[in-house]
Parts: structure tokens; C-alpha cells; sequence
């Protein structure tokens, strides 16, 4: 794999140790490949930056609903959902649940959802309603954080012209890892043609230390993402599986539990990194 210089010319580096910038800060948890953990990741980030006392707005923009359950909410007991927001005939204001964490809401998703791409097509500036339909809450929020679905189609196109951080959750096996460059791709493309600035990171998730794979896809992703690459791994855990059956976050259902560490430690990690946009 090559080394990805996206951000070359004309960037803002901050010099801050922490995350200064407009408040909240949007992050999408984005993969286009399926099951490298990003609802696991989504939910996790969210519910501990909610424990360190911050108001934190959990997005599923995923009609699978995945981060819907994961935080306790039942799909088919939902009034209205994200998709009702983005069709514009509910008020963001009356979509967004309290759950029943501190500091953590939830714009909830669930099956509606899959006819959006289809109906939103047509609209103009369709790649923009989320992020307009965000604009009079957002400042409620010090972190806004979003589940993607497992494409880049017009949902994912709307998180990403939303994000001022993108963080790519990669499974340590091959394939995964073989997508990274494709990807990275697509979203400069999305920076440059829909006027989007957002930086990214790579989180590497179920990790197992005793496979020679998990080991080789580290030391590749770290060797050729620098910086991106976060140091923070996420180690494979039964029990960080089992949580979303329980309607609870890993780090609020096993607080000590390995991955529920690491998924604390990923918060600390992830908003200090300075973030490297193009101005
Ligand atoms: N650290 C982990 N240890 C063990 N299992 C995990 C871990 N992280 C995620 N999983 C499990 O792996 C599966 C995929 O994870 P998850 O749903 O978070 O991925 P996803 O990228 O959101 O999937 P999709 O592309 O379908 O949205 C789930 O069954 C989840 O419980
Ligand atoms: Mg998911």
C-alpha cells in the first residue's frame, strides 16, 4: 500500500492539544465495507465521551437501526425517526430521544430510512439536508458523533459534508484493510467536488493479539497512515459482542472489561490528535 498524503497544500494545523475548534465536533464512523465495527465504535465513543461529562448527540444514520438498539431503544416502537427529519416532515427538535445515559441523546433510525436515498435523489442539494437539518441543534452538543452504513451512497455522502472528522474503523483482517486506499479515495473526492473538510483516522478494532494477522494488519496500517493511524487498538471481547443484546453500550455494560478500556482511552486519544483540514 502507498503512503496517502491528502491534505498537502493550503492546510490549518492547530496547534492546540485539544479540540478548539467550533463547537460540537462532528465525527462519522465510516467504512464502506460491513461488520468492521463501526456501530460498536459509534456507540462506544459516544456513551464515554457522555461519562467524561460532555453533551454528546449519537446519530444512526443506518436503516439497520444497529446504534438504535445498541443504546436501548426498540426499533418498532419508534414515532419518528432520522428518516422523518431528512424527508422534512418532522422537526429535528421532536426526533431527538433522551436516553437513559447522562449527556447521551440519539436521532433514532430504523427500517424507514432505506427509502431515503431513492426519495431524497432529486432533491437539490441533497447531500446537504442532514447537515442543514443539524445547523439549529447543534450547538447544544459538545461532540456529535454518526453511524454510517456500510456504503457510500447519499446518506453516507450527507455524514461526510456533515464531519469535521472522519474515523475509519478497520478489522484487523485483510480485506478491510485491502478497501483502506479505495476508500480514502472516495472521500477526497467528496472534499473536493461537495466542498467538504473534514480530516480522518484509523481505529483498528477486534484485535487479537494472538494471530499473526491481527499483528501484520497493525504494523501495516500504522507503517502506511503515520499519524492517522491511532495507537488506541480495540481488542476482540466477548463481552463488547453481548452488550447490544443487553441495550447497552460496552463501557457502561463492563466498564473494566478490555475493550471497554480501550474504548475510553480512544476518546482521550482521538480529541487530542490535532485535526488537519484544508482551509
Ligand atoms: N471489539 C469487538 N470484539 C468482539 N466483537 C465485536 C467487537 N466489535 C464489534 N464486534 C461485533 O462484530 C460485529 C460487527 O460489529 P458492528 O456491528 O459494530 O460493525 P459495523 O461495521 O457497524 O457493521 P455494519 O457494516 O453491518 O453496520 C457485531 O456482531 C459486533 O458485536
Ligand atoms: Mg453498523
Amino acid at each position: 500500500m502507498q503512503r496517502h498524503y491528502l491534505f498537502s497544500v493550503n492546510h490549518y494545523l492547530s496547534n492546540n492539544p485539544e479540540w478548539i475548534g467550533n463547537k460540537p465536533l462532528i465525527v462519522s464512523v465510516l467504512n464502506n465495507k460491513g461488520g468492521t465495527g463501526k456501530t460498536t465504535t459509534a456507540v462506544n465513543l459516544a456513551a464515554a465521551t457522555a461519562l467524561e461529562g460532555k453533551k454528546v448527540l449519537l446519530i444512526d444514520l443506518d436503516p439497520q437501526g444497529n446504534a438504535t438498539t445498541g443504546v436501548g431503544f426498540e426499533k418498532a416502537t419508534l414515532g419518528s425517526t432520522i428518516y422523518n427529519v431528512l424527508a422534512q416532515t418532522r422537526k429535528i427538535q421532536e426526533t431527538i430521544l433522551g436516553t437513559k445515559f447522562d449527556n447521551l441523546s440519539l436521532l433514532p433510525s430504523n427500517l424507514d430510512l432505506a427509502s431515503a436515498e431513492v426519495e431524497l435523489s432529486s432533491t437539490p442539494g441533497r447531500e446537504y439536508i442532514l447537515r442543514e437539518a443539524l445547523a439549529p441543534i447543534k450547538q447544544d452538543y459538545d461532540n456529535i458523533i454518526i453511524d454510517c452504513p456500510p456504503n457510500i451512497g447519499l446518506l453516507t455522502l450527507n455524514a461526510l459534508v456533515t464531519s469535521d472528522l472522519v474515523l475509519i474503523p478497520v478489522q484487523c483482517e485483510f480485506y478491510p484493510m485491502e478497501g483502506l486506499p479505495t476508500l480514502i479515495k472516495v472521500m477526497d473526492l467528496v472534499k473536493s467536488r461537495l466542498k467538504a473538510q473534514f480530516d480522518f483516522r484509523i481505529v483498528l478494532t477486534m484485535y487479537d493479539a494472538r494471530t499473526a494477522l491481527s499483528r501484520r494488519v497493525q504494523s501495516q496500517v500504522w507503517n502506511n497512515f503515520g499519524e492517522r493511524a491511532l495507537k488506541t487498538v480495540i481488542p476482540r471481547s466477548v463481552r463488547m459482542a453481548e452488550a447490544p443484546s443487553k441495550g447497552l453500550p460496552g463501557v457502561i455494560y463492563r466498564p473494566k472489561n478490555p475493550a471497554s478500556e480501550r474504548y475510553k482511552a480512544l476518546t482521550k486519544e482521538l480529541f487530542r490528535v490535532p485535526l488537519v483540514a484544508e482551509a
